[in-house]
Parts: C-alpha cells; sequence; structure tokens
C-alpha cells in the first residue's frame, strides 16, 4: 500500500519502495482506521463539563486506533443550529488530533430550527439530528419535535438519531425513588427499567415510519430495544442500531461497587442484566446492530460525588473513548463470536456510511484517505487509570486484559501512534463535512 500526500495512491503485491518510508506490518493486520461515531468531548453536562476536552480525548482516541470521530453539537432551547455547530467547530479547532465530523442535538422545533435542518444538511455538512427522548426538563423534546425533525430529515437527507428511554416516565419513578430515601447509584439503574427503553425504541420507529423517515437509535443497552430495531428492520424499514463497549462487558452489578465506585458506572441508558450482553453480541455478528460507538462522556470521581446523596445528580456518562476498539475486539473477535470483516464494519466502514464520510474514510481503497490502524494481534494490555489517556481519573474497564493493539495509526498518512506512544502531532484533525444521509443496506 502506498500513501501520497494523504491519500492511498496504490495497493498492489509490490510496490516500489524508494523515497518511501517503509513500514514493516509483519504478523499484524491493516484495518482502516477506526471511526468512533458517538463522542462528547467539551461538552456541558449533569452541571458540570466533561473531563476531556477535543485535545485529550481525540489523543486517546487515537492511541485506541480511532482516526475519527462524530461528536455532539448541543443546541440551545431557542438558539439557532448554526450557533451550535460553529460553538463546536471553535471547541474542536487547533485541538483535535484526528479528525472530526458533527451530529447536531435538537432542543426544541421551532419553525426557525426546522428551517435550519436543510441548510446544516446542504451548506454545512451535518447529515444527523438526535432527539432526546429522556432527561426531563435538561435535553428532552416532545414527540412533535422528534416527528416534525423527522419529516424535515427525510425531506432534505438526514438521518434523526435518538436517545430512546421514557423521560416522562423516568422523572417519576425517579421522584418516587428518592422520596423512599433511596439515593444510591444502583437507583439510577433500577428507576431506568429496561420496558421505559423498549417502550421509546419502538415508539421512535413506529413515528419514523409514519414519517417516512430512516432512523439511527444510539446507545442500545438492551436485548428488548434491540428486538424492536430488529422489527423494524424485517418491515424493510431504515432503522439502524448502535451499541456500545460498556453495554458488551459491564451489567447492573457494577452498580454494587463498593466507596461510591457504582457512581463511575451511572450512564443513560444504564447498565443491564448480564445475559442481554450475549444477545447484544449475536445482533452485531448477524447485522441486526450495525455500529458500535463509544458515547465517551467522561467525569472524574469528584464530578461524580455531585450525587453522593442523590443518585439523580451523578453526571450520566464514562470514558470510553480509548478503550471502545480494543473491547469490541477482545469481546468479538477474539472470541470468535465475531469475524474480522464484521469487525471492521462495525468500528469503522458503517459508521462511515451511515454518516457520510465512506468512501473518504472507513474504507483501504486508492483515492481514501491514508488512515490506517497496524494492529498486533497478539500484544496483550491491561486496562486501567492508572495507564489510560483520557483525562477522566477512573476507568469502568479497569483491570480487564485485553488482547490486540494497535502498533501504528496513520491519519491522513502521518503516523500518530508508534508502540503505545503518541508521537504526531497534536491538533491536526480536520472537520470533516458528511454527505447527505443516503439509505443504505447494512
Ligand atoms: O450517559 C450518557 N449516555 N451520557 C452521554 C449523553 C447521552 O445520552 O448520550
Ligand atoms: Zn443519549
Ligand atoms: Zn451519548
Amino acid at each position: 500500500m502506498l500513501i501520497e500526500n494523504g491519500t492511498i495512491a496504490a495497493i498492489a503485491n509490490a510496490l516500489p519502495a524508494s523515497g518511501a518510508q517503509v513500514i514493516d506490518a509483519s504478523g499484524s493486520y491493516v484495518f482502516p482506521g477506526f471511526i468512533d461515531p458517538h463522542t462528547h468531548l467539551d461538552m456541558p453536562f449533569g452541571g458540570t463539563v466533561t473531563a476531556d476536552d477535543f485535545a485529550s480525548g481525540t489523543g486517546a482516541a487515537a492511541l485506541g486506533g480511532t482516526t475519527t470521530i462524530v461528536d455532539f453539537a448541543l443546541h440551545q432551547r431557542g438558539n439557532s443550529l448554526a450557533n451550535a455547530l460553529a460553538t463546536w467547530e471553535k471547541k474542536a479547532a487547533g485541538k483535535a488530533s484526528i479528525d472530526y465530523a458533527f451530529h447536531l442535538t435538537i432542543a426544541d422545533g421551532r419553525p426557525e430550527t426546522l428551517e435550519e435542518i436543510p441548510v446544516m444538511i446542504e451548506r454545512e455538512g451535518v447529515n444527523s439530528f438526535k432527539c432526546f427522548m429522556a432527561y426531563k426538563h435538561i435535553l428532552q423534546v416532545d414527540d412533535e419535535t422528534i416527528f416534525r425533525v423527522m419529516q424535515a430529515a427525510a425531506k432534505f437527507g438526514g438521518l434523526v438519531q435518538v436517545h430512546a428511554e421514557n423521560g416522562d416516565v423516568i422523572e417519576v419513578t425517579v421522584k418516587d425513588a428518592l422520596a423512599e430515601g433511596l439515593t444510591a447509584p444502583k437507583y439510577h439503574a433500577l428507576t431506568r427499567p429496561v420496558q421505559l427503553e423498549m417502550e421509546a425504541t419502538a415508539r421512535a420507529i413506529w413515528m419514523a415510519e409514519v414519517a417516512g423517515a430512516p432512523l439511527y437509535v444510539v446507545h442500545v443497552s438492551s436485548a428488548g430495544a434491540a428486538d424492536a430495531i430488529s422489527d423494524g428492520r424485517k418491515r424493510g424499514l431504515p432503522i439502524y442500531g448502535e451499541t456500545c463497549p460498556q453495554y458488551l462487558v459491564c451489567d447492573t452489578s457494577d452498580y454494587d461497587r463498593p466507596a461510591f465506585a457504582g457512581a463511575n458506572y451511572v450512564m443513560s441508558p444504564p447498565l443491564r442484566e448480564k445475559w442481554n450482553q450475549n444477545v447484544l453480541i449475536a445482533k452485531l455478528k448477524n447485522g441486526e446492530l450495525q455500529a458500535v460507538g463509544s458515547d465517551h462522556c467522561s467525569f472524574n470521581c469528584g464530578q461524580k460525588a455531585l450525587g453522593k446523596d442523590d443518585f439523580s445528580k451523578i453526571p450520566n456518562g464514562a470514558p470510553t473513548i480509548e478503550d471502545r476498539v480494543a473491547i469490541l475486539y477482545e469481546r468479538t473477535v477474539n472470541t470468535g463470536a465475531i469475524g474480522l470483516n464484521q469487525f471492521v464494519a462495525l468500528a469503522a466502514t458503517n459508521p462511515a456510511k451511515l454518516f457520510g464520510l465512506f468512501p473518504r474514510k472507513g474504507t483501504i481503497a486508492v483515492g481514501s484517505d491514508g488512515d490506517l490502524v497496524v494492529w498486533d494481534p497478539a500484544a496483550t494490555r491491561t486496562i486501567s487509570a492508572a495507564t489510560h489517556h483520557m483525562a477522566a481519573d477512573n476507568s469502568i474497564f479497569e483491570g480487564m486484559t485485553v488482547r490486540g493493539t494497535p502498533r501504528y495509526v496513520f491519519s491522513r498518512g502521518r503516523l500518530l501512534v508508534e508502540g503505545g506512544k503518541y508521537v504526531g502531532e497534536t491538533g491536526r484533525g480536520i472537520r470533516q463535512k458528511s454527505a447527505p444521509f443516503r439509505p443504505v443496506q447494512l
């Protein structure tokens, strides 16, 4: 493979090497740079701001083999989508070490907001819009808003994403638990039962069907929600589902960890009973779920302590951007559950196709960007907050040993990572514009 001026110029059995830097990939796989379709960097949330900004977050991502992220720019109620995008572009510019694109969240369904959707798609290179069905009084929007966003997306080439949990019911279950004095982290999970994810997932799918809109369900945590997606797909609908590494290896028992460590596992949707994990993996294998995103949203223990006396005040999210690929590989390829091609599809190619970055990203082909991971399948490492490169002082994967790690990582032909060390320039990441969404068979 020859990379010239940042793109793949040739792929052949033999290539003249004179004048070129030669990388020895013997004993390794060469994968397309991995794409994380779901990150939250430098994001105000839960009364604080995420521990990782675009500098620390993308550096850690690169060390894990991720060469492109799609981050969420947060729309503020009553404000414009253009402002949200400009705010996030400013956060990333000059700080991101890998390439990045944006999704927009939608905070209201005002006519002005809806009118901006085609502008974002056609002019600004944003092809996806997330509606929150939970986090009442904060990010949640009502069904009317979701439906109107779906109509606009269907018309102009957008992909609607949903955070599928029933926020109205959760508001009640949380109030009831707190009134009974139930304040520990485990009540985060107990007040967000799986039925509320299943109901919201199914509701979003039915709404998308009526609107004639494609739908991407983010962070699917349970077998029941994944089944709702499978049902929609069986009806021939363009419905796509994403799960995250945390739902493949962590479970409800993590909330019982002593000394408030359970708070580090507080995320939404919450971790589920362990048996769900094998169902999610089976669905990743057979293509009923199409992508694995990190949902990286990192907080330090000190920030998690905001909810010391009230689980509902624990900032939701965990540091996962660095270990997404390794956990997926360990849990699927190393166990023989999933083959290499499907692994690459889930972690790189499908996200690129869904979010308008393919074939520039997500594949190894002549003309594509020289984003490559030389992956040593034999090297092992044990994940720990003491050695990871994310800013957070905790890891939900603490102590897990994974086999398979990046030996070299290239971004547009430039070496970023060698032997577990970041050796690239910082802040070299380029904003990627997403092409409008077109339904793809995945
Ligand atoms: O707990 C989570 N998932 N935090 C990030 C925000 C979101 O809902 O994606
Ligand atoms: Zn969400
Ligand atoms: Zn998220």
